[in-house]
């Protein structure tokens, strides 16, 4: 695992989307991996503004999100596929048709799931997979269990994350207790990870994550097993990690 301290997170927002950028440019019709939650939305204004300049070009760019809540449609503005188009597809030049998100409106978990695993495997999986951290370690909303998943799947979410997204709702009622994922192995199979935390509520889950043992009850642990992996944070995001990296 390669960890870059940014210091800040304006930082490491422009660290983030100059990798991404470096990746488009490298390959204009890469298979980007996103992410949703307020931690990457830096690094997406970053490739818009980068995009509005000129020096990036969407047009043949794939992307797959890694999940989507169950149940809603990607016009419901809470969904992730909304917060995809309003945070980043709105507004750069990516084909709409380009774009994949689990099918949230499809409540046949198992046919949503099998489908969405099928178009990353037709896709050769990502080029490049952006990821948050949750503070329980989870990513995707592949939540701490007692084996790695595999696949996309369903799955119910932990308390902890329904609090935590619940800031995004108006109440936390009103937050989906269910959502479609990427497993831990479709997220393994990208050729290179791009990891961004910051703030004191990841520092614990940062540790974990680099440092703690290999276990399902940290998802974010496996990717100590990847090859290619950048980790970068904000200072707050490291503080439990000073003197081991
Ligand atoms: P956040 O979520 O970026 O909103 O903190 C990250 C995650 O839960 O994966």
């Amino acid at each position: 695992m390669r960890i870059i301290n940014c210091h800040t997170y304006e930082a490491m927002s422009r660290k983030a989307a100059d990798i991404l950028a470096a990746q488009i440019q490298l390959k204009p019709n890469c298979v980007l991996g996103l992410a949703t939650g307020t931690t990457p939305i830096g690094a997406y204004q970053g490739l818009i503004k980068k995009y509005e300049s000129g020096s990036l070009d969407f047009s043949e760019v794939r992307t797959y999100n890694l999940d989507e809540y169950r149940g809603l449609t990607h016009e419901d503005p809470q969904s992730y596929h909304y917060f995809m188009n309003d945070q980043l597809f709105n507004h750069v030049n990516i084909d709409p048709a380009n774009v994949h998100v689990p099918d949230g409106a499809n409540t046949d978990a198992d046919a949503a799931c099998t489908d969405y695993d099928r178009m990353v495997a037709e896709a050769g999986y990502c080029d490049l997979q952006l990821l948050g951290i949750g503070r329980n370690g989870h990513i995707g909303f592949n939540e701490p269990a007692d084996e790695f998943s595999k696949g996309t799947h369903c799955v119910d979410l932990t308390e902890s994350t329904i609090e935590a997204n619940s800031r995004l709702f108006e109440k936390e009622e009103d937050v989906p207790r269910q959502a479609y994922t990427m497993g831990t192995q479709t997220i393994m199979n990208a050729r290179c990870i791009l990891m961004v935390a910051n703030g004191e509520n990841k520092a614990q889950a940062v540790r974990d994550m680099c440092f703690g043992p290999i276990v399902p009850t940290c998802p974010a642990s496996i990717l100590q097993l990847h090859p290619n992996v950048f980790v970068v944070c904000d200072d707050a995001a490291l503080s439990l990690c000073e003197g081991l990296y």
